[in-house]
């Protein structure tokens, strides 16, 4: 048996040594700011990368040399398969054209490395890629938001080709996107290799964490391939009049259930949030936002279940008094508006199905709301005023 393993195994390693150097998947763009970006990609083998950046001008992208961003760790770029480069000092609401670069490497020893080929996004047969940086004064603001698709990478795809993406600042991908997470190959699989098909090169995603993201083996990498600006799953951004609040409610069940394994924690878990929103609700930066969202895939109501229970008690009652103009959660697969007043939250709550994907249009004066069906079938239509 051993031995068959190991022919196994030999197999497998000189296949993957057969395969041709390739990018698997991405780029696809994170944590946009104002001033920063990461693009992120994976690799088939091992390799050394970097971005190369051109100003989103007339120049051909082959004009002059490119600046170039590397992924480094302490001054020294990094060897792995999965590339994760943080651009910064960009400026603000500027668009800028962008190319990606593995360079293999084929021997990794002490005081030598050995590279093979280099793989590149094209910028001669195609345009090169291109990403906007975020505007907090633009006057409005643009998204759309879909959860709980379950790896329905088609379902994905239909939802999105209704937003009119390219007018769209980005995509909120609200929690449940995967199933679990037992491996890179199905959680990229699952929806981001259709993002990426969709728009993510170009249009970024912001990710917030859903309670079947942190099951599997494999979701302690989730920060590693949905980098945010906190280092957790929960963080904060702001995009023209709308500030965002994204909050991680952890699982649904008591720690102590059977479907957890005797590994989780999100009492803990959610606690440790506390402290960081308090702190969120009383930054100038939030206070200054006229518009406030907050985003948590499991919803504070309409569930007598113990996640939803802990995330009443520990977030309502603060963002009750933050002045919060809307909340959207997802989870429950069934399409909810909540009015404000209702089920203790003085702020609206817009749960969103599984099948339907949220398009908003936020100005200073108010946030406009169109829900659309898979098929195209309007839901919801609703103008709230900011006050
Ligand atoms: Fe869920």
């Amino acid at each position: 048996m051993r031995k068959l393993l190991l022919l196994l195994s030999l197999l497998y390693s000189a296949m993957l040594f057969a395969q041709d150097f390739k990018i698997l998947h991405g780029p696809y763009l994170q944590g946009v700011t104002e001033n920063e970006v990461t693009v992120v990609w994976v690799t088939n083998k091992e390799a050394v990368s970097w971005v190369e950046l051109a100003p989103d001008d007339e120049s051909h992208f082959y004009a002059e040399e490119r600046q170039r961003f590397y992924q480094t760790n302490f001054g020294k770029k990094e060897i792995g398969t999965l590339h994760k480069i943080k651009i910064s000092g960009l400026e603000k609401a500027t668009r800028y054209r962008y190319r990606i670069y593995s360079k293999e490497v084929t021997a990794k020893e002490h005081y030598y490395i050995g590279y093979g080929k280099t793989v590149a996004t094209n910028v001669y047969r195609q345009k090169p890629l291109t990403f906007r940086t975020l505007d907090t004064s633009q006057a409005n603001m643009k998204f759309a938001v879909v959860n709980d698709i379950h790896e329905n990478s088609e379902l994905l795809e239909k939802l999105i080709s209704q937003t009119n993406i390219s007018e769209q600042d980005f995509v909120l991908f609200n929690g449940d996107m995967a199933s679990n997470m037992f491996s890179e190959e199905q959680v990229l699989g699952g929806f981001v290799d259709q993002a990426v098909r969709s728009f993510a090169r170009e249009t970024p995603f912001f990710m917030a964490r859903g309670n079947h993201e942190t099951r599997g083996l494999f979701s302690t990498e989730y920060i590693n391939y949905f980098p945010t600006s906190t280092g957790q799953p929960y963080y904060a951004f702001r995009q023209g009049p709308a500030f965002f609040i994204v909050l991680d409610g952890g699982e649904d069940k008591p720690d102590s259930d059977i479907e957890y394994h005797s590994l989780a924690d999100f009492d803990n878990y959610r606690e440790s949030q506390i402290k960081w929103l308090t702190d969120v609700l009383q930054s100038e930066d939030f206070k200054q936002a006229p518009v406030k969202v907050v985003v948590m895939h499991v919803p504070p109501i309409r569930s007598t279940w113990h996640g939803p229970i802990q995330i009443k008690k520990h977030f309502i009652p603060l963002l009750n008094k933050a002045g919060i103009h809307l909340m959207l959660s997802a989870h429950l697969h069934k399409h909810f508006y909540i009015e404000a007043g209702n089920d203790d939250c003085n702020f609206p709550v817009l749960i969103n199905s599984n099948n339907h994907v949220a398009m908003f249009s936020i100005a200073k004066q108010e946030i406009s709301i169109k829900v659309l069906s898979e098929d195209g079938k309007s839901i919801l239509t609703k103008t709230i005023p900011v006050y």
